[in-house]
């Protein structure tokens, strides 16, 4: 008897969604003690997208996952699994993704969100890869998303002028080709936990309630120590990133394009010399829209994909880390048919 090919999974399909309204470097510097000199060398970001008052992650990941079933050729109701990366849900709870499933009308997808900080993809596309894997899912939506803009201390210089909102989104779908996703490789250390946190407005870091005792309104907003944060992910990254291609025995050389998260273009450039990666390699989106953490790999994924970047049987690397500290890469081998 003839034995049965393993199953994986393979990205079919990919879209985003990106806010109108852009804040440049300029605008920011009406906000706070900077300039925009200082943050494009510093960073290499020139400006970043607002989402309106009206917008909640789960609208700009039905945006985001519309394009991406419709480049895969499927339909919502095709969906069994919703995972959303996300550290902005629209509340606390139901998960964004329920909300997701209902804007989509994907009746047959059970769905959660996943909470890895700017690694929220990579985690959500290891858990929809592996109940794919074990038969629990043939068709599932993966989805990085964020409204950082709500969590932005906007008097902050050292974080307001780095973020950004958007979402990204892939269809993954079984596979018994030799195709598909090749590697995923999850880490996450939380002794480094107080590198980049929420903090509430009293400087309390257990945010799990909007309202003090007395009743008043408790808004919190993100606190970072960028610099140990930059030392710290350069290695990280450089660790994860061997380990993933060592995994899916791909050489350094037979990589066609690297898509980082897009925290800081240093960072990148750091890693892709660490690599000893040529920076035609690397797919960056970041002067455009900054940091949109667990958004920023399915977005720049998206726009290698339309821009004409992606070959079939192309290996893509991508390679986050975030708050947590998480950290995580995947190889993906390109064959959308
Ligand atoms: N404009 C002008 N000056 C600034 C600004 C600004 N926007 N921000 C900081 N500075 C000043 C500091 O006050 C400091 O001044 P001082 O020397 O007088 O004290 C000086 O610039 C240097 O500050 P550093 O923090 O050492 O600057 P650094 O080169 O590290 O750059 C940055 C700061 C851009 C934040 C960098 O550390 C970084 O990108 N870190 C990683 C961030 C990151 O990757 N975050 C990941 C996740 S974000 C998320 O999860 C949503």
């Amino acid at each position: 008897m003839a034995s049965e090919k393993p199953v994986n999974s393979k990205i079919g399909g990919t879209g985003s969604y990106i806010p109108e309204t852009i804040l440049t470097n300029r605008d920011l510097e009406r906000l706070v003690d900077t300039s925009d000199d200082w943050i494009t060398r510093r960073t290499g970001i020139k400006e970043r997208r607002i989402a309106s008052r009206e917008q909640f992650a789960s609208d700009m990941a039905a945006e985001a996952a519309r394009e991406a079933l419709s480049t895969a050729g499927l339909s919502p109701v095709d969906l069994d699994l919703i995972v959303v990366g996300t550290v902005t849900p629209d509340r606390q709870f139901p998960s964004c993704a329920c909300t997701l499933q209902h804007k989509l009308g994907a009746g047959n997808a059970a769905a959660m969100d996943v909470s890895a900080g700017c690694s929220g993809f990579i985690y959500a596309l290891s858990v929809a890869h592996n109940a794919i894997r074990c038969g629990e899912a043939e068709h599932a939506l993966v989805v990085g998303v964020e409204v950082l803009s709500s969590v932005t201390n906007w008097a902050d210089r050292g974080t307001c002028v780095l973020l950004g909102d958007g979402a990204g989104a892939v269809v993954l779908s079984r596979t018994t080709e030799e195709t598909g996703i090749r590697s995923i490789n999850l880490k996450s250390d939380g002794a480094y936990g107080n590198l980049l946190y929420a903090v509430d407005v009293n400087g309390d870091q257990s945010v799990r309630t909007t309202l003090d005792r007395a009743g008043q309104a408790k808004p919190f907003y993100l606190v970072m120590d960028g610099n140990s944060l930059f030392k710290k992910a350069v290695h990280c990254l450089e660790e994860v990133a061997l380990a993933t291609l060592e995994r899916a025995r791909v050489a350094i050389e037979d990589l066609a394009l690297l898509v980082p998260h897009q925290a800081n273009l240093r960072i990148i450039n750091a890693l892709a010399g660490r690599l000893g990666l040529a920076t035609e390699k690397v797919y960056t989106t970041i002067e455009k829209y900054g940091n949109t953490s667990s958004a920023s790999i399915p977005i720049a994924f998206n726009e290698a994909r339309k821009s004409g970047r992606l070959a079939p049987r192309d290996k893509i690397l991508l390679v986050t880390f975030g708050a947590g500290l998480t950290w995580g890469a995947a190889l993906v081998e390109w064959n959308p048919l």
